[in-house]
């Protein structure tokens, strides 16, 4: 595959606010590729639509929740940078909808639209769920949805690419 980063594959998550869904996938996505031992193959970050949480670490339920995984959810958020992100990443993974509308829409050229990817492309034991629903307004069944989806979705990512 085509890869601009040191001849790494580079994968951005991106969620809203990258303090919930996107830092969580991108924690889970880096702890899969080091237990496989080729985390030198691979670039991973995350990034928010938004600059609400901008600098700020993972909403501490998601870290918590992550944690009892086993997962360190730790990335420091930043805000999507289409002129950066899309010439540095081979793929952009968006957790629904509104973020593929989103990041599809600042792409500069075709190139980039085609880098971004839905995670539920990834699902393979949710072939139903149509996106990974944002749990920051939920409870911990909310959470716990989130990190059922975003581990499928990045068990399939590494069979993937
Ligand atoms: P995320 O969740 O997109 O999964 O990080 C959100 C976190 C914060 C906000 C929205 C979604 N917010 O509006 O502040």
């Amino acid at each position: 595959m085509n890869t601009t980063t040191n001849d790494k594959i580079s994968i951005l998550f991106i969620c809203l606010g990258n303090i919930c869904r996107s830092p969580a996938a991108h924690a889970v996505m880096q702890h899969l590729v080091e237990k496989c031992g080729c985390a030198d193959k691979y670039m991973i970050d995350s990034a928010g639509i938004g600059n609400w949480h901008v600098g700020q670490l993972p909403d501490k339920r998601m870290r918590e929740f992550g944690r009892l995984r086993g997962y360190n959810v730790n990335h420091h958020a930043r805000q999507f940078d289409a002129r950066r992100d899309f010439e540095l990443f081979d793929k952009i993974v968006v957790m629904d909808e509104d973020n593929y509308r989103n990041i599809t829409s600042q792409a500069p050229n075709k190139e980039a639209r085609n880098k971004v990817v839905r995670m539920t492309d990834f699902f393979t034991k949710h072939p139903s769920a149509t996106c990974v629903p944002d749990p920051y307004y939920g409870d911990a069944e909310d959470f716990n949805l989130a990190l059922d989806l975003i581990e499928d979705g990045c068990e399939g990512i590494l069979n993937t690419l």
